[in-house]
């Protein structure tokens, strides 16, 4: 694990098939609230301002300023800049810019932003610690194929998560989200590194043109990006402790 911003780039770029994810404990951002929100835009004040748990709303500024300044650093652009917007149906993109890959989640106090130049990603990252309740949750997340897998396998809450967030990032690089229905995508038991779906809902077909790959670098959580790419995918994660990377 290295600090940001030491990402390994071609002539100061990126690799074009390469994602780098910056992820950080917004508890080691508390001290840069101020400079945090500063750089968000009103909608994303807004949402800010309604998230009722103080820790939430640190993290949600945390994970969308570490998007802007991953892409500042990208662009080579003022951080402040960076203007990120949704599209209606909540995929983050960069206002007036040919970059197609850009995502971010929140869980907890972990905040991750992704950045790919040239397709669609999602990044996904999961905190959830283990809890009763498993059997109702597979139900809404994994295929019937799935759950046989899953309960064969000894039910256990990682594996779960597991595939919770390899979906969540496939759907996330769709642009589909959530509402595409979890129970359409059959990942299997994606125990391994990196793979493609078996089974994808109509609108992101043919299944070996999205590969996903898991995030091992994070402590206590289970994460995983995707793109929009039969792969294969290099996937560089960097954690950044404190907002002086890029900070105006
Ligand atoms: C995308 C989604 C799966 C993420 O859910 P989550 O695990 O609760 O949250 P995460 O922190 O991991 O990700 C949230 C980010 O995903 C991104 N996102 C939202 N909708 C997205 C979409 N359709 N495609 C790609 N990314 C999306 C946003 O950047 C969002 O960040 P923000 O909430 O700070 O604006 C979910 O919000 C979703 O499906 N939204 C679409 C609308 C929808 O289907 N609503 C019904 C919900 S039951």
């Amino acid at each position: 694990m290295t600090d940001a911003p030491a990402t390994p780039t071609v002539d100061g770029r990126l690799h074009p098939t390469e994602i780098v994810v910056w992820w950080a404990d917004s508890a080691d951002w508390a001290a840069d609230a101020d400079s945090l929100l500063a750089l968000l835009t009103e909608p994303e004040m807004d949402r800010h301002a309604r998230l009722r748990r103080p820790a939430d709303a640190l993290t949600y500024a945390c994970a969308h300023v570490l998007l802007r300044l991953l892409t500042a650093r990208e662009l080579g652009l003022d951080p402040g800049a960076v203007e990120l917007v949704a599209d209606p149906g909540g995929k983050p993109r960069i206002a007036g810019k040919r970059l197609p890959g850009v995502s971010l989640s929140h869980s907890g106090r972990l905040a991750c932003a992704a950045l790919c130049p040239t397709t669609d990603i999602g990044v996904d990252v999961e905190t959830s610690p283990s809890r009763a309740g498993s059997d109702r949750l597979a139900e809404r997340v994994l295929s019937p194929g799935e759950i046989e897998e899953w309960r064969s396998g000894g039910s256990a809450w990682q594996d779960l998560m597991v595939a919770w967030t390899v979906k969540e990032a496939l759907l996330k690089a769709s642009g589909l989200g959530i509402a595409a229905g979890m129970k359409a995508l059959h990942v299997g038991a994606p125990s391994t590194a990196t793979g493609h779906p078996l089974t994808v809902p109509e609108a992101m077909a043919p299944p070996e043109g999205w590969t996903y790959s898991r995030l091992f670098h994070i402590p206590g959580a289970t994460a995983a990006v995707a793109a929009a790419s039969p792969g294969p995918l290099m996937a560089s994660c960097f954690r950044t402790r404190r907002a002086e990377r890029g900070m105006p």
